[in-house]
């Protein structure tokens, strides 16, 4: 498959981009956007019809990419040890191609200098205001809070084990991400005229611990679940492998800063966002 311009232009509707659109983010805005508009799918290894392949890292495939697009949807690669640069080089390649609004997929907490990836977050925040206030641009943030996914192996019941690197009485409100990409897909379908100019910070209805997660689902099921706490190194040596040392250093950043600290959001923006209740995290439990 070749991503030329002229394929991407006649992709039909195809006049939103989402960037990182094969991952566990994307894959769950393009399914939110189905049924409303097909957009493009920009990704780094080509999986399927309808995506085209970039490269955030040099930029490669961006001007075909958003030649033509209304909207781009930026999501950046889990732990990138340099987010500000990618977001940069889109954000060149957009306003190149003429795109009127990109809506930035942030983090709730951005500015927590202890986590250098919510830090990131929070210079992109910045330089995708200036730029676009420069580049006649139109910009809108969303910040998600933990996605209840994150768990998602134990709330399906395909494991009964948590591993955690952090303490299990720590907070956190925990959002469907299926709630998080049916607010993107409104924000990119309804558009700048509404949205331009906005930071949302979206939580859900529940802030949980890992051990009141472990007592939600032993209560609604028959299953029993277990919790092993392990030190962040003995983590990274388990699980952290293929990670790099940028990327380690960061996730073990963050798990420190759980260590130590609730990471809570308010839920009452992503209800007037969604126009029902946020999903409760007992419905995620099968
Ligand atoms: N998990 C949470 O609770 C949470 C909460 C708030 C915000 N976030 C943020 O959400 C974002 C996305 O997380 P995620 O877990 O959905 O990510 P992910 O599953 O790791 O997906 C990232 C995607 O980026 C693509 N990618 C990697 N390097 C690339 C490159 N050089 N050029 C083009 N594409 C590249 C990968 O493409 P390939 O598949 O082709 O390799 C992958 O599909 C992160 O920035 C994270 O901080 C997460």
């Amino acid at each position: 498959m070749t991503s030329s311009t002229a394929d991407l232009t006649e992709a039909v509707g195809a006049d939103i981009a989402v960037v990182g659109a094969a991952g566990k983010t994307g894959r769950a805005l393009v399914a939110a956007l189905a049924g409303r508009t097909q957009p493009r799918q920009l990704v780094r290894s080509v999986r399927r019809p309808g995506q085209y392949r970039i490269d955030l890292d040099t930029g490669e495939g961006m001007a075909a990419g958003f030649a033509g697009c209304r909207s781009v949807y930026f999501i950046a690669p889990n732990m990138h040890p340099d987010e500000p640069s990618l977001l940069g080089r889109a954000l060149a390649a957009a306003s190149e191609a003429g795109v009127d609004h990109v809506v930035y997929h942030s983090v709730a907490w951005p500015y927590s200098p202890r986590m250098p990836h919510h830090l990131d977050k929070a210079r992109c925040e910045d330089e995708l205001r200036s730029f676009a206030s420069q580049r006649g641009l139109r910009w809108t943030i969303l910040q998600p809070c933990a996605y209840a996914q994150n768990f998602e192996s134990v709330l399906t019941g395909e494991s009964e084990h948590i591993v955690t690197p952090y303490r299990i009485e720590s907070r956190f409100s925990f959002i469907s991400l299926d709630d998080v990409a049916e607010v993107a897909a409104r924000v990119l379908t309804e558009g700048a005229d509404v949205h331009h100019g906005a930071a949302y910070e979206l939580g859900g209805p529940d802030a949980l611990s890992v051990r009141d997660l472990v007592r939600l689902i032993e209560e609604s099921t028959s299953r029993s679940v277990s919790v092993e706490r392990i030190g962040v190194d003995a983590w990274m040596a388990r699980y952290g492998q293929n990670l790099g040392i940028p990327g380690r250093a960061r996730l073990a950043a963050m798990f420190e800063f759980y260590n130590e600290r609730d990471f809570l959001s308010g839920s009452k923006v992503t209800e007037a966002l969604l126009g029902r209740e946020p999903t409760r995290v007992r419905h995620l439990i099968r």
